[in-house]
């Protein structure tokens, strides 16, 4: 094994995300239900512990890219009132022998003893595992020479994560290339969809404020959105707003098809999702003919259009995202 200059410090494995930056991702009713409990479950601790149990700390988010991973585990980690470390697998796989091992053993230690913060405390950090199929790929059998190495390594983050005190989220877009046994030691897992009809409704006018589409125009343009990620719709209304703002400095066509034209033009569907219809037909889409030019703010709009619907009164038992009980 090669010699190790010094340790490594935890924020050398990845990025900070302080609590006070989170944004609450728009997230499918079961999704929400399920989180709501998990935060449940970890407030009310010492009630479970009184009866013998200890709140689930180490969650798997498996999901497409641009689906709200990082932005889940960004908010979860703020309503703990945690920072959250981003791990970047690059920063901790190494192709040399042992020290992957060694990273892992520095980083979880690095985690355990807490997060040094600049008035001179220590927090506990949430370890967000990021592309943690890179981490954790399938023991393969046939894998010649570096096969003992990969089994040792991935021994080790099985031995970590388990003896790890704090709470551990990590992220796949391959769900299915981790290893089982690694799999078997989280105990939640998530799947996080594609956004359905409604919960585009909502990207949308959540991505387009401070302008607002009626309520027929908000529901076709959602419906020309099928198999879009949120990140997509939000890189969508963004381009389209900051066409608004400097289209016209730049003397650009500011007509309503060549906009749209023109943001379709210069930002994609993911390759491996499929490709939107609006990203097929373009201006010819029926849902662009019902977008109102100049696009109104969502505050004109009137009162019964405004969009998205009221959520009902019974959905705010599981909203994710009220305050703490
Ligand atoms: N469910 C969501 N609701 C609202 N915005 C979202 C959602 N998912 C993703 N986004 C936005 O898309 C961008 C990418 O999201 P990210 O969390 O990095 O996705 P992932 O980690 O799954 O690839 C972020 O800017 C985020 O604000
Ligand atoms: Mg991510």
């Amino acid at each position: 094994m090669f010699g190790r200059e010094k340790k490594k410090t935890l924020d050398q494995f990845g990025d900070l995300f302080m609590p006070e930056e989170a944004a609450e991702p728009i997230l499918s009713k079961p999704v929400r239900g399920a989180l709501l409990e998990w935060l449940t479950e970890i407030w009310a601790e010492d009630e479970l512990t009184a009866v013998g149990i200890k709140p689930r700390r180490r969650a798997i988010f498996d999901g497409a890219p641009g689906v709200g991973k990082t932005t889940l585990a960004h908010h979860l980690s703020a309503r703990l009132g945690l920072p959250m470390l981003a791990v970047r697998p690059e920063r901790v796989i190494s192709k040399w022998v042992g020290e992957t091992g060694a990273n892992l053993g520095e980083l979880f230690d690095g985690a355990a003893h807490g997060l040094a913060l600049p008035n001179g405390t220590t927090s506990p950090v949430v370890l967000f595992l990021d592309e943690f199929d890179a981490l954790s790929r399938q023991r393969r059998r046939g894998e010649q020479a570096s096969d003992d190495s990969r089994n040792e390594e991935v021994n080790t983050l099985l031995q970590r994560l388990e003896q790890h005190p704090g709470f551990v989220i990590a992220a796949t877009n391959f769900g299915e290339h981790i290893d089982q046994a690694i799999w078997r030691r989280f105990d939640m897992h998530i799947t996080l969809a594609l956004p359905g009809p409604v919960e585009r409704e909502r990207i949308l006018a959540r991505y387009f404020a401070p302008y607002g589409l009626p309520t027929g125009a908000l529901k076709a343009l959602a419906e020309s959105l099928e198999t879009a990620s949120p990140a997509l719709m939000r890189a969508l209304a963004e381009n389209i707003k900051r066409q608004i703002v400097i289209g016209p400095k730049l003397g650009s066509d500011m007509g309503r098809d060549a906009v749209i034209e023109r943001v379709l033009a210069s930002c994609h569907p993911h390759p491996d999702l499929g490709k939107p219809r609006l990203w097929s037909l373009g201006a010819k889409d029926h849902a662009v003919s019902l977008i109102p030019w100049p696009l109104p703010l969502a505050k004109d709009l009137p009162a019964i259009e405004a969009a998205p619907a009221p959520t009902p009164a019974t959905d705010n038992v599981v909203t994710f995202g009220g305050s703490r009980p």
